[in-house]
């Protein structure tokens, strides 16, 4: 049961310009796809080269305990020494690493020398707090240059940070924190969102009383209202960097190249998040390659990841890759059209940037404003765009390559997930494009659409999406839950070793890949990734609900929404009111872009003999489709 709207495979063909293809890091996808494929290890350690090390690897893959894998095993790091203290040894501590600008309109500009400082002093405000290397720190923040602070701080002393976006609310934040056992809350008064102030910390507060492990709150002073702050738990950010403390030397902790970075919690199949795990060595390497062959990055672009630091895109394309690679990041903390419709198009007539990477449903969403909004503004500073999240349709793409793209802009279609860490299927520039397809694996990653038995599909089948052994950057393992690791990536397929990306997809004559959508119960809605579960968990979490559903179903703008089926307790009643009230709770407690834009009050669940929900029954239904096959229906 795919979840988006897919448009099927086109012949219609984007080709590259010669300048495109002969300015591009690699000219010749072909050439180095197949030098990685005929030697994976060596292709990994050649490019690991271009990183500093303490200690280089004794062993690039050691797979003798597969699928826990490890790479560059013995090698010696810290990310922080690639993506800040190797730069200020040169000209490029002087380079801006980040021009950041508030949705109220206040500006920031930080060069690396001063992000390295900004860090360093961070760093020795936690240290001094007593967080050491291996203690998780939990950061609930907006789009502010101090979660890059943050999150920099906790790798440079080896602590793994659990990033929780800032849309997400109170018991999604508490079973964040309570899963990772984070001693340390890093957040926010607020942030600014179309002109409103969203509730960070009150919403903390209220995580942090039902998720009673933190004892310590670190407040970032944003958006300046009242708010509470807890005698002997809760701290100023601003206070403690004027501590003589926060000296700006720190010394960056040494760890090894398997060491956890960070755990970034994303939905699954059950209500409980997971945690994925990435690691210090092998994802610097994968998603600095990744971006600097995609993306194309050189010494004098602008880069713009319009995604937001809380989700996997912003921790690799906005955090960490740009950094390595000394590029200049734009980051932007509000709405795209606040206050108006242009201000994504002012923000890059204003700084000149040179590639925008965002998702499909910002570009549909901006799309229905009109071409005169971006047509206003001098967009010839860009040379690339890119897009991420969900199938891009080929209309949106069309658009983005003409209005946004003066036609000469490829687009860079980038299928990846918060497991695989950076970019898995995605043309280089050089690379002719499709609309609507991510194109072709990058090199040194093989995938395949394959049927229930392993076997390949025919060109043009729908199938399963699986990638056909490992990568640098691969997830570790599930938090705390080796088993779930397994069963939900590698059970499928495990004859084979193929890990089960749990997309649909096909593949045409031209070895293109075309992702469907989900295969499973995973919801993509405006490209972020929920659990049917965490939905339903929000829903019957409310004393009025006794049993809930909730299903995807396509919408134009939005990818997919929410429809939700709940079953009430005895003796109360359906009404509009309730339905509103409904809404507001999984609001209040998920987050609002878990909001089911629909709720039906049923008196029976479609379920299997086993008890499980039949959800594709529901959503046939929502569709006006024929249910299909009903063999395994209960009653
Ligand atoms: O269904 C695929 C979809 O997003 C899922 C991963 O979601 P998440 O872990 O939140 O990461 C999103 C950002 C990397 C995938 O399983 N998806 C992601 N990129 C694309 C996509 N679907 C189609 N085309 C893409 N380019």
């Amino acid at each position: 049961m795919s979840d988006q709207q897919f448009s099927p495979p086109t012949s219609e063909w984007y080709h590259p310009t010669e300048d495109v293809i002969n300015n591009a890091h690699v000219p010749d996808y072909e050439e180095v796809y197949n030098e990685a494929a005929n030697d994976l290890e060596g292709f990994w350690a050649e490019q690991a080269e271009s990183l500093d090390w303490y200690k280089k690897w004794d062993t690039v893959l050691d797979d003798s305990n597969a699928p826990f894998y490890k790479w560059f095993v013995g090698g010696k790091t810290n990310m922080v020494l690639n993506a800040l203290d190797r730069h200020v040894k040169t000209w490029r501590k002087n380079k801006l690493a980040i021009i950041w600008e508030g949705e109220p309109g206040d500006k920031v500009t930080m060069s690396y020398w001063r992000l390295w400082q900004e860090v360093n002093k961070f760093a020795n405000v936690l240290r001094s707090m007593g967080v050491k290397k291996g203690d998780r720190v939990t950061i609930y923040m907006g789009r502010t240059v101090e979660i890059v602070v943050a999150m920099l701080a906790c790798a440079k002393i080896g602590a793994p940070h659990s990033v929780v976006y800032g849309g997400f609310s109170e018991q999604a934040l508490a079973d964040r924190i309570e899963d990772a056992q984070s001693r340390v809350l890093i957040t926010a008064d607020g942030a600014w969102l179309r002109g409103n102030i969203v509730e960070l910390k009150k919403v903390a507060d209220e995580a942090v009383r039902r998720s009673p492990v933190v004892d310590t709150v670190i407040c970032v002073k944003r958006t300046g209202q009242d708010i509470h702050m807890e005698q002997g738990r809760d701290y100023w950010w601003h206070d403690l960097m004027a501590l003589p403390i926060a000296s700006p030397i720190c010394e960056t902790e040494v760890m090894d190249a398997e060491d956890p970075l960070f755990i970034l919690y994303t939905s699954g199949t059950t209500g409980k998040p997971k945690g994925v795990l990435h690691t210090h060595g092998g994802y610097q390497l994968y998603t600095s390659t990744t971006l600097k062959w995609a993306f194309d990055i050189k010494d004098d672009d602008r880069w713009w990841c319009a995604a937001d630091p809380g989700w996997i895109t912003g921790h690799s394309y906005i955090v960490y890759a740009p950094l390595i690679l000394g590029a200049t990041s734009i980051i932007y903390e509000g709405a795209p059209t606040h206050p108006y419709p242009d201000r994504w198009w002012r923000i890059v007539e204003e700084y000149g940037v040179t590639i925008l990477y965002t998702a499909p449903t910002a570009i549909r969403g901006l799309m229905r404003f009109g071409d005169a909004w971006p047509n206003r503004r001098d967009l010839s500073s860009l040379r690339l765009l890119g897009t991420v999240g969900e199938p891009i349709n080929p209309e949106a793409w069309r658009w983005y390559h003409r209005v946004i793209g003066n036609e000469t802009c490829p687009i860079i279609d980038t299928w990846w997930q918060t497991e695989t860490g950076g970019f898995m299927i995605t043309p280089l520039p050089s690379v002719s494009l499709k609309p609507g397809s991510a194109t072709r694996p990058f090199p040194g990653i093989k995938v395949d659409v394959v049927r229930d038995d392993g076997t390949s599909c025919d060109p043009n089948e729908d199938g399963e999406l699986v990638i056909q052994g490992p990568w640098p950057s691969m997830l570790r393992t599930v938090w705390g839950d080796d088993e779930r690791y397994l069963s939900q990536y590698w059970e499928k397929y495990k004859k084979f070793g193929w890990y089960l990306a749990g997309d649909a997809a096909r593949k045409d004559d031209d070895g293109y890949f075309w992702v469907i959508g989900r295969n499973d119960d995973v919801i993509k809605v405006s490209g972020y990734r929920l659990g049917t579960a965490e939905v339903e968990s929000g829903l019957v979490s409310h004393a009025a609900v006794a049993e809930a559903a909730a299903i995807a179903v396509p919408d134009e703008l939005r990818g997919n929404v929410i429809y939700a089926y709940c079953i009430l307790v005895d003796g109360v009643q359906g009404s509009d009111d309730l339905v509103e009230a409904l809404k507001d709770h999984v609001g209040h407690e998920v987050g609002p872009i878990a909001k089911p834009s629909k709720i039906e009050f049923v008196d029976s669940l479609p379920k299997t003999r086993s008890g499980k929900i039949m959800r594709r029954i529901l959503k046939a239904q929502a569709m006006g489709q024929e249910v299909g096959d009903t063999s395994t229906l209960a009653d």
